[in-house]
């Protein structure tokens, strides 16, 4: 009988889990390993088990599929996330049913694939004598621990194709178009996709923004003769005067989202010019993944199945230097990678006439 390792995705989807459960079951098959798939992210270690084998057959052709196979949550009973920074424990019940299912189908070592709340969770499993290896997952992008992370790039690809579109109705209309995008804590994917996209102002977490600085840069484009302009708006994008948009929900993180019909309704009453917000939300998280996205899950579900082989638990997949290293769970956990507001990628912004709305 072969050893068996079990894996799960935990936490919200993304383009790319599934290229790391293909990853992982072919890898594994290399080195003699079977593999059990955990349904509906760590909720499927529950009694009476939920799972499914993972292999050449069960993995086929699910590369170019977003979401995971396998399911996922960000509620239930092994939240450890709360709010930013802030850990939950998970019960001590809970984590005996879960002992007790990896030990009657012979899992020996289990691969979490997960955000900082999953890692949070995976943590705590290893302290309680679970052998387990985390795989980073966040559209967001912002763990320290990994200078990359898959999901990032197909979001990033989401909105720059919002932003096409919203270009040409918004030069049709002379419009001022908003574009609200995903980004609790940090706004990589408004940064980024702002860019690529062409928008004339970003709004992100780390930099508060000031409703007259956007209105100026609105006059400043109609001035040069361009007389619409795109806004993108990361959801945790905070006034300098006044709050964000976010509410706190039962047993699950944080939810945001909202600040760009704000931004839009107060540009209008200012400026008197017609103004029209977009909510990309959940497209961001769905569809296919992206070629990078492809290569890097795969790059990163084959290194977890490695670090298992050699024994490397409590160790977290990262990303660095363009290679594909591990660092300690520990670590990794409740370290964000903010948007540095003086970095070389807002600098960059700014160079392109790009406003932060500061
Ligand atoms: O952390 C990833 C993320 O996509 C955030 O950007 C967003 O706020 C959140 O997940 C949304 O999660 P849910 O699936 O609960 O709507």
């Amino acid at each position: 009988m072969r050893p068996r390792i079990g894996v799960l995705t935990s936490g919200g989807d993304c383009p790319g889990l599934n290229a790391v459960l293909r990853g992982i079951a072919l890898a594994a098959d290399k080195l003699d390993f079977d593999v059990l798939g955990f349904l509906d992210g760590f909720e499927g270690l529950l009694p009476p088990g939920k799972f499914m084998p993972l292999n050449r057959r069960t993995t086929s052709g699910i590369m170019p599929r977003g979401g995971t196979i396998l399911g996922t949550t960000n509620r239930g009973h092994f939240v450890a996330k709360v709010g930013a920074g802030e850990k939950a424990v998970v019960s001590p019940e809970v984590i005996a049913n879960a002992k007790r299912i990896l030990a009657e189908q012979r899992v020996e070592a289990l691969i979490i694939v997960g955000g900082d709340g999953s890692m949070t969770t995976a943590l705590q499993l290893q302290e309680a004598g679970i052998d387990c290896i985390g795989v980073p997952k966040t559209i967001d992008n912002d763990l320290e621990a990994t200078a990359m992370t898959f999901g990032f790039d197909s979001a990033v690809a989401s909105v720059v194709d919002a932003l096409d579109r919203l270009h040409t109705t918004a030069t049709s209309h002379k419009r001022i178009m908003l574009l609200e995008v995903m980004g609790r804590h940090a706004g990589w994917i408004a940064l980024h996709g702002g860019i690529a996209g062409g928008a004339h102002v970003i709004l992100i977490p780390e930099i508060r923004f000031d409703y007259e600085k956007i209105i100026n840069a609105v006059r400043m484009r109609e001035v040069r003769g361009s007389v619409y302009s795109l806004i993108v708006v990361a959801e945790g994008a905070c006034p300098a005067q006044g709050q964000g948009v976010m509410r706190r929900t039962d047993g699950a993180e944080d939810r945001y989202g909202g600040i760009g019909n704000v931004v839009a309704a107060e540009i209008a009453a200012r400026t008197g010019k017609e103004t029209r917000c977009t909510v990309l939300g959940h497209l961001q998280r769905g569809g296919a993944p992206t070629t990078l996205d492809r290569i890097l899950g795969t790059r990163f579900g084959v290194k977890a199945v490695n670090l298992i082989h050699e024994r490397q638990f409590g160790s977290m997949v990262s990303y660095q230097n363009y290679q594909v290293r591990h660092v300690p769970i520990a670590d990794a956990v409740n370290r964000l990678r903010l948007v540095p507001p003086d970095g070389e990628m807002v600098q960059t912004a700014r160079d392109v006439e790009i406003s932060l709305g500061d």
